[in-house]
């Protein structure tokens, strides 16, 4: 026994890999093996014989398979050894440069607006891209026959045969947002609703889809006079220069009296410089809320009244960032995105600075 004992410990000790520590196994003590071997003569002693001998056996079998373990893990452990030392990594190393995408101008204008905007205590409201006539139009006191609706170049929603309720439309302005917060929110109220609208236009300056801010202020006793220097404030901090604006006699539905209003801008060499010179460039519509407009959002227009404006987002971006072509802003041109496109992580807020 000691001779088997020393024989196996050893073989196990010099093992260099699994498969011989696995014919060692079946030679010691598998089935055929030798300690197996040594097991099935313990019928043929006497009980005295067998007494010694079994356990001594038992005992070896139990040895044998504790050298086989230790040495299996061992070979294991050397193994990752191995690894660790031939697959080493620098975690330390800066990683592969990626490129970072780019938010995109229009984006980043709504970001701007809306900051100048919640600092003169304006809530942002929002409202569906997909109308019903009556929000798109009537509400806004623009009857069917009315020419502002041919004027829109709206786009209707199909609608299934035998259906005979007005098509839905794809909004073409944000107006709309103005009844539903009225409703939702009653006077007085203070919201700009930037987003998107839709009309069947396109040429340099016109895109079938395009951005709108909404701006809406009621209260009992607001007037153009206010209009005007939230207008003023705006556009001052937006283009981080002070804009004289010029207030033009208009008419929309929805407004009673109606203006548009142009921003000092000078046209020199070919590009558009606000703030400075004698030309004027028309940014917005809008006026004091028609008394229709005000019972459309269920508010007493005997106790309330105030103003409203309407502004495109993708002109302002233009004219900020001399952008010349609308119709680049949704083509999805990289080389578009990555020039005019802004930081990521860089969001504009009043104290940091609306302008890049
Ligand atoms: N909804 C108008 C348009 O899309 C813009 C507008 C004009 C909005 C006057 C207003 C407003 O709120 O008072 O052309």
């Amino acid at each position: 026994m000691d001779e088997l004992r020393g024989k196996y410990i050893e073989a196990i000790a010099g093992a260099t890999d699994e498969a011989a520590l696995e014919e060692l196994r079946l030679a010691a003590v598998g089935k055929k093996g030798e300690v197996s071997l040594k097991m099935r003569e313990l019928g043929k002693m006497s009980p005295e014989e067998r007494q010694v001998a079994g356990p001594a056996l038992n005992a070896l079998k139990d040895e044998i398979n504790a050298a086989l373990t230790a040495r299996k893990a061992a070979l294991a452990d050397a193994a990752l050894d191995e690894r660790l030392k031939s697959e080493w990594l620098d975690v330390t190393l800066p990683s592969r440069p990626r490129r970072q995408g780019t938010i995109h101008p229009v984006s980043q204008v709504t970001e701007e607006v809306t900051a100048i905007f919640a600092d003169m205590g304006f809530a942002v409201a929002e409202g569906p891209q997909i109308e019903t006539d009556w929000y798109n139009f009537d509400a806004l006191n623009i009857p069917s026959h009315h020419p502002a609706r041919a004027e829109m170049d709206t786009f209707y929603m199909a609608r299934k045969e035998g259906d005979n309720r007005p098509p839905h439309v794809l909004r073409t302005h944000t107006s709309p947002v103005q009844i539903r917060s009225m409703e939702a929110g009653g006077a007085p109220t203070r919201i700009i609703c930037p987003g998107r609208v839709y009309r069947a236009d396109y040429d340099q300056t016109h895109t079938p889809m395009f951005h709108q801010v909404e701006g809406l202020a009621i209260d009992k006793d607001i007037s153009m006079a206010n209009l005007k220097w939230v207008l003023e404030e705006f556009f001052t901090a937006y283009f981080g220069t002070s804009v004289k604006t010029r207030f033009r006699a208009s008419h929309f539905p929805f407004t009673e009296p109606s203006a548009e209003v142009d921003i000092q801008c000078s046209f020199e060499g070919g590009t558009v410089k606000v703030g400075e010179g004698d030309d004027w460039l028309e940014v917005l519509g809008s006026g004091m809320v028609h008394p229709n407009v005000l019972r459309a959002g269920n508010i007493d227009p005997d106790e309330w009244q105030g103003f409203a404006f309407g502004m495109g987002i993708d002109r302002i971006a233009m004219l900020k960032y001399g952008i010349p072509d609308l119709r680049a802003f949704f083509e999805s041109d990289l080389r578009w995105l990555r020039h005019y496109g802004f930081a990521a992580l860089d969001v504009p807020t009043l104290h940091a600075g609306v302008s890049r």
